[in-house]
C-alpha cells in the first residue's frame, strides 16, 4: 500500500469519530491544540527530552515551561517537568511524597480524587483513606484532618475535580499538612483557577509540597502534555538516578520523554501568554454561566451544585435513558454512575451556539420521557 493510500485510510477512521470542530464533543476535558503547538510538537517529535546530552536546546525550552508555571503559582524556585499528563504528574508526586517519609504507608485523599490516586498507592505498596465530601461535592476538611495519623505520608486535594470541577478547600487542608506531603491535583484547574481568579492556588499555602497542571486539558496543547511542580529542586534531587550508559541525570518517572511535548507547551505559552489564557478562560466561564442559566428553564433538569469552574454536573430524573438517548442525537456526553448526572465541560470548543443545540436537545429528550 502507498503512503497517500495509507493515509487516506487513517483520515476515514479518524472521519468515523466526532471532531472538536463540530462541537458536539460536551463531556471531555480535551479540545482541539492550538495549530501552532501541534506544528511545535512536529518540529521537536524526533528530540528525546532523556538525552539532553544530544539535544541540550529541550532542556532551555522545559526550563522556561516550568518557570513561567511556576509564575502561574507563584512561585520563582519551582522545579519541575513536562509529563505524559495528570496520572503520570500525580504518580511522580507521591512518589517524592514516599521518599520523604519512606516507613508511613497511608495516603489521605477525599472520595472525589482522581482515580490515578489510587493506582499511584497500589504501585507503591500504600494504602489510601478516603474521606467525606461536604454537601457540595468539595472535600471536607474536618475529614481529612481527622483521618491524618503518624502513618500517613501525604495528603492529596484537588483544585478541579474529575467529576464536577469542583475545588477542595485548600487554605482549610493546608493547615493539617504540618506533618506531612501536600499534593494538589490541579490538572484541569490549574489553567484555569489562576485566570479567574476566583480561588487561591499556589505556593503561598505553606504546606504545599507538589502540583499537577495538565496543559493538554486547558492549555491547549496536543495530548500528551502535563507537568508536576515541586515547591523546589530537592524533591527531584531525591529522586534522581543516573544511568550507567549514559551522561544524564533522571528523576522523571518515564525515562524517554517526547520532546515534543515540551516543545507544544513552550509554544502555546508564548502564543496566548497570560492575557491569551485569560480570554479563553474568561469566555469558557462566560458560556458556563449561559449554559446554567439555560439549564434553570427546563424541567427535569438541575445542577448538581454551583460550579466553581468551566464544569457542570447535570442532574436528571431518568440520566441512564436520557444520556443513551443524547448520545443518539449525536452529542458527546458522558454519564456519572455515582451521582446520576451528566458531565458538561465548557471547554473552547464549546459554544453558545453549542450550548443552546445542546439544551433544546436536552429539554425535549427530558419531554419524551
Ligand atoms: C483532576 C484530574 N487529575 C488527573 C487526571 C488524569 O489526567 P490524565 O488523563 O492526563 O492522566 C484527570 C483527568 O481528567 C483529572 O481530571
Amino acid at each position: 500500500m502507498d503512503d497517500e493510500e495509507i493515509l487516506r485510510r487513517l483520515r476515514e477512521a479518524r472521519g468515523t469519530d466526532p471532531s472538536y470542530v463540530g462541537g458536539r464533543i460536551v463531556s471531555s476535558v480535551s479540545t482541539e491544540p492550538l495549530p501552532v503547538s501541534l506544528e511545535a510538537y512536529r518540529i521537536y517529535s524526533d528530540v528525546n527530552a532523556l538525552d539532553t546530552y544530544l539535544f541540550p536546546s529541550v532542556k532551555i525550552l522545559e526550563a522556561e515551561v516550568i518557570a513561567w508555571l511556576g509564575s502561574l503559582l507563584r512561585n520563582p524556585e519551582a522545579a519541575g517537568y513536562v509529563t505524559t499528563g495528570g496520572t503520570e504528574s500525580n504518580i511522580e508526586a507521591l512518589y517524592a511524597a514516599k521518599k520523604l517519609f519512606p516507613e508511613r504507608k497511608k495516603i489521605v485523599a477525599p472520595k472525589s480524587a482522581h482515580y490515578s490516586i489510587y493506582k499511584a498507592a497500589d504501585l507503591m505498596g500504600l494504602r489510601v483513606e478516603w474521606t467525606d465530601l461536604d454537601r457540595n461535592y468539595r472535600a471536607d476538611a474536618a475529614s481529612i484532618r481527622k483521618a491524618i495519623d503518624k502513618d500517613t505520608l501525604a495528603v492529596v486535594a484537588t483544585a478541579g475535580t474529575s467529576a464536577l470541577g469542583m475545588v477542595d478547600p485548600l487554605e482549610e487542608i493546608n493547615e493539617s499538612c504540618d506533618e506531612v506531603f501536600f499534593h494538589v491535583d490541579a490538572a484541569f484547574g490549574g489553567f484555569v483557577l489562576p485566570f479567574t481568579g476566583t480561588k487561591r492556588i499556589d505556593y503561598g499555602l505553606r504546606n504545599l509540597d507538589s502540583v499537577t497542571i495538565d496543559p493538554h486539558k486547558m492549555g491547549m496543547t496536543p495530548i500528551p502534555s502535563g507537568s508536576v511542580l515541586f515547591r523546589d529542586s530537592t524533591y527531584l534531587e531525591a529522586l534522581s538516578y543516573t544511568p550507567a550508559y549514559i551522561p544524564v541525570e533522571s528523576s522523571t518517572l518515564c525515562g524517554s520523554r517526547s520532546g515534543g511535548s515540551i516543545a507544544a507547551v513552550w509554544v502555546a505559552i508564548k502564543s496566548l501568554g497570560f492575557d491569551g489564557y485569560k480570554r479563553i478562560v474568561d469566555k469558557c466561564m462566560e458560556n458556563t454561566h449561559f449554559l446554567c442559566d439555560e439549564l434553570a428553564g427546563i424541567e427535569g433538569a438541575s445542577l448538581v451544585t454551583e460550579p466553581d469552574i468551566n464544569i457542570v454536573g447535570i442532574s436528571l430524573k431518568a440520566p441512564e435513558k436520557t444520556c443513551t438517548r443524547l448520545r443518539d442525537l449525536g452529542w458527546g456526553v458522558a454519564l456519572n454512575r455515582d451521582i446520576g448526572c451528566i458531565r458538561f465541560v465548557v471547554m473552547p470548543h464549546v459554544s453558545k451556539e453549542v450550548i443552546s443545540r445542546f439544551t433544546v436537545d436536552l429539554a425535549e429528550t427530558i419531554k419524551k420521557k
